[in-house]
C-alpha cells in the first residue's frame, strides 16, 4: 500500500489569521504532497514498500546513497507532526504534564516561550524548531533541512515548521512574528501533552 497524504485535522481555514488558507493549501496540498509522492515513487518495488514512514526513515538515515529518500520521508513525517502541533485552539501557556516539566527544566513559562522563540527564530536556513525529550530530560532544539529527531533518540512533543514555506505568504520574511503568532494563539498542548503521556507510559511498561 503507497503511503497517503493524511488530512489535515482541521480546515484549511481554522487557523486564520495567524496562518492562512492560501499557505495551508499550498504548504499541506503541494509541500507535503510533494514529500509523500517523492517517497512513494523511492521505495516502489523495494522491500520498504510495505514499512511505515517511521520504519522507513530508521532504515535509511545517515546512509550513504539513501539521502533523497531520507528527505522526502523526513519531511513526511515532520509535516504531519507540525499539522498536530497546531491547533485553531491553541497557543498561550502550556498546561497538563507538559507545563509542569516546563517549569522544572526552563524555570518558568516565560523563559521557555524566549527559549523555544530564539532558537526557531535564530536557525539558519530551512528547518524545524523543537520541543523533545531526551533522556527523561524536556530540551529545545532545532533540526536543518529534512532531519528528524526520531532519528537521535529523542521524542518529539511539538514542532514549528521554520521553511519559508510555512509563513511567506503570510509575514513573508518576518519569520519572528510568525514564531510568537504560533506560540501565543496556536500551540497544541493538548498534542504534547499526548505525546509526553505516551512515552511515559511505554517507559513505565518497559520497567
Ligand atoms: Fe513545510
Amino acid at each position: 500500500m503507497p503511503l497517503e497524504l493524511p488530512s489535515l485535522p482541521y480546515a484549511y481555514n481554522a487557523l486564520e489569521p495567524y496562518v492562512s488558507s492560501d499557505t495551508l493549501q499550498v504548504h499541506h496540498g503541494k509541500h507535503h504532497r510533494a514529500y509523500v509522492d517523492k517517497t512513494n515513487a523511492s521505495i516502489a518495488g523495494s522491500s520498504l514498500v510495505d514499512c511505515s514512514l517511521p520504519e522507513i526513515i530508521g532504515s535509511v538515515a545517515y546512509k550513504a546513497g539513501k539521502r533523497t529518500l531520507f528527505e522526502s520521508a523526513g519531511q513526511a513525517w515532520n509535516h504531519e507532526f507540525y499539522w498536530h502541533s497546531m491547533s485553531p485552539e491553541g497557543g498561550g501557556a502550556p498546561k497538563g504534564p507538559v507545563r509542569q516539566r516546563i517549569i522544572s527544566t526552563f524555570t518558568d513559562i516565560d523563559s521557555f516561550a524566549r527559549h523555544f522563540r530564539d532558537a526557531a527564530v535564530s536557525h539558519f536556513g530551512s528547518g524545524w524548531a523543537w520541543l523533545v525529550l531526551e533522556d527523561n530530560k524536556l530540551k529545545v532544539t532545532t533540526t536543518a533541512n529534512a532531519d528528524t529527531p526520531i532519528t537521535r533518540g529523542q521524542v518529539p512533543l511539538l514542532t514549528i515548521d521554520v521553511w519559508e514555506h510555512a509563513y511567506y505568504l503570510d509575514y513573508q520574511n518576518r519569520r519572528a512574528d510568525y514564531v510568537t503568532a504560533f506560540l501565543e494563539k496556536l500551540a497544541n498542548w493538548d498534542f504534547a501533552n499526548e505525546n509526553l503521556r505516551r512515552i511515559e507510559r511505554e517507559r513505565t511498561a518497559a520497567e
